[in-house]
């Protein structure tokens, strides 16, 4: 496991950005191969979007040969809805860059049979030859997509009942009221993250310090279900500096002293 720090919030959007591009440019994809994005949503991606529809606009990378898959939907929301995962997708990324809507694929919390829902996500998965690189955020419970504590980490595709640290976290996007919030997700499984071949977490804000202790420093444990990617043979944590807040002195040490390397990850070896 990898654990970039950076200063700021902005500096994690770009950093993160970077190496999304590093990682689709090295790929080379074309027609008969794409490059498989796993994606999320929240207050935290937002500005890796941003970065990557800049880049995007300015002809650096194209989204032509690449297939997404988002971690999570929420039952019961209309597609349309301002806070369905659809529409924040569509707003924040996809209608501004060059991807064929074709090759976006978002579960879908109105399908009448939610379970035949989440087995057929998970096919089309295997069926796009797995995830290349699985963009996430966690929660400050250390959820990761809607996994809430206690979730196995064997999970695949499925539906969740939300906690309600979530519904409160969540209860921001809907104008603060609780009773709005969605009570239902169907979210990828932690198996599901830990079968792409590479993960990347983004972590900003001292909320979050406490799930970046236990991520990073505590042993694997189902209630902090962010910590199973410790078995995983490449996963990347990009936090901010307030993220860091319990972690110990030299544990930041040790991660900040291997920058130089982590920084080679974002140049693309086109070789
Ligand atoms: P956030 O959500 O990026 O809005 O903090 C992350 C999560 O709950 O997984």
């Amino acid at each position: 496991m990898r654990l970039v720090i950076k200063d700021t919030s902005d500096d994690v959007s770009l950093w993160s950005a970077l190496y999304v591009k590093a990682r689709i440019l090295e790929a080379k994809p074309d027609h008969r191969k794409y490059f498989v994005l796993g994606l999320p949503t929240g207050g935290t991606p937002k500005g890796m979007y941003l970065e990557l529809v800049k880049m995007c606009k300015a002809g650096e990378l194209s989204f032509k040969y690449v297939k997404t898959f988002n971690m999570d939907e929420y039952v019961g929301l209309d597609r349309d809805h301002p806070e369905s995962y659809h529409s924040f997708m569509w707003e924040n990324l996809f209608k501004h860059i060059d991807i064929h809507p074709d090759n976006v694929n978002i579960l879908d919390g109105n399908a009448e049979n939610l379970v035949e829902e989440c087995n057929g996500f998970e096919k089309k998965i295997v069926e796009a030859g797995g995830i290349d690189l699985f963009i996430g955020g966690i929660g400050p419970d250390g959820h990761i997509a809607f996994n809430e504590p206690g979730s196995s980490l064997v999970s695949k595709t499925r539906v969740k009942t939300l906690n309600k640290e979530t519904i409160v976290a969540n209860s921001r996007f809907f104008g603060g009221r609780e009773c709005d919030v969605p009570t239902q997700a169907l979210t990828v499984g932690v198996q599901t993250i830990l079968d792409a071949r590479e993960v990347m977490i983004l972590i900003t804000g001292s909320h979050k310090a406490l799930a970046l202790h236990y991520a990073i420093e505590e042993g694997i444990n189902h209630m902090w279900t962010v910590t199973a990617l410790q078995q995983h043979p490449k996963a990347v944590f990009v936090c901010d500096e307030d993220a860091t807040l319990e972690l110990k002195v030299k544990t930041v040490k040790y991660f900040k002293d291997l920058m130089t390397l982590h920084d080679k990850s974002i140049t693309p070896n086109l070789g």
